[in-house]
């Protein structure tokens, strides 16, 4: 009887698939749905995990994805900015594994002011990808943790004005030309040429919210947590359509993370065109 595949030994197969030769290579057959399952005796919790980061193990080598946790009201932190933690344990494992299968996990410069955070894999087996920070005026302190801790290199993506003269250890600094630059497709393409095609947009609402207004997103993964804020850090905003029907409803996936509901939307297939604000 071959081994039982448990939930540790299937991520560490998972997370370095990339492509679908690999994961046939890796003991994957297919499910008759389209998809892929492990084809040797697996536990639940292993093949659920196949079926949840298959398609973004898949994805090829340049996607696009962001997540935010969010109570059910709508916001990702309370008003004074306390986002410690939104959702409960099981979502900080996905985001952990969403970290472990990108190059390069991005946030706005409200997040690393706010939450100073180290942005590393620990909750789960992988390897830290490179930390990118984008701060267009240069605000954010260059005691954070992301610029100081040697835990995986950090880009530190400034406007032209703002290009700070010791940045600090660990930390590498990209002076980009002005607002256009800014562009999440154009940001994505610098990234992509440096290698980092597979990026990870953490938070917060402003920086997610503008990578999906400009279409910028393949992915996007919203946590909805039973609790009521009655105000706070909103997550997504973008211009609304007037009408219902007109409104955004991607294809959707949906699974349990404990009390917490993970929401997957697809937006687009990775590789395929991407850029210009939505509709
Ligand atoms: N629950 C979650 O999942 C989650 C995740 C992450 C963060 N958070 C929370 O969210 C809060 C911060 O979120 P936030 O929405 O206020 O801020 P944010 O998205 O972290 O940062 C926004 C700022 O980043 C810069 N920026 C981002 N994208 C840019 C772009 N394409 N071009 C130019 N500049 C760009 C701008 O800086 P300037 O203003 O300097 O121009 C912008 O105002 C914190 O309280 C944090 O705890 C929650």
């Amino acid at each position: 009887m071959p081994e039982l595949l448990d939930a540790p030994a299937a991520w560490d197969l998972l997370r370095r698939l990339r492509t679908t030769d690999e994961a046939l290579a890796a003991g994957m057959v297919p499910d008759g749905d389209g998809g892929l399952r492990w084809g040797r005796p697996a536990t639940p919790e292993a093949q659920e995990l196949a079926g949840r980061y298959l398609p973004l193990c898949l994805a090829g080598p340049e996607v696009a994805f962001a997540q935010l946790g969010q109570s059910l009201d709508g916001f990702i932190a309370t008003r004074t900015g306390d986002a410690d933690f939104v959702t409960g344990e099981e979502d900080r494992c996905h985001l952990h594994r969403l970290r472990a299968l990108s190059d390069a996990v991005l946030v706005g410069a409200g997040t690393a002011v706010a939450d100073d955070p180290r942005l590393t894999v620990r909750a789960c087996a992988g390897d830290n990808p490179v930390r990118v920070v984008l701060d267009p005026r240069g605000r954010v302190p260059r005691s954070s943790g992301v610029f100081t801790d040697g835990a995986a290199p950090t880009l530190w993506v400034v406007g032209p004005d703002a290009a700070p003269a010791d940045p600090g250890a660990g930390a590498e600094v990209l002076v980009l030309p002005g607002a256009a630059a800014f562009a999440p497709v154009r940001l994505l393409a610098t990234l992509a040429r440096r290698g980092l095609g597979r990026v990870l947009i953490e938070g917060g609402g402003v920086t997610v919210s503008r990578f999906l207004h400009e279409q910028a997103l393949h992915r996007l993964y919203v946590t909805v947590a039973p609790v009521l804020l009655g105000d706070g850090i909103p997550g997504l905003r973008f211009p609304g359509t007037p009408v219902m029907r007109e409104a955004l409803r991607p294809p959707l996936r949906r699974a349990l993370l404990g009390e917490d509901t993970l929401f997957e939307f697809a937006l687009r297939p990775a590789g395929g065109p991407s850029g210009g604000p939505a509709d």
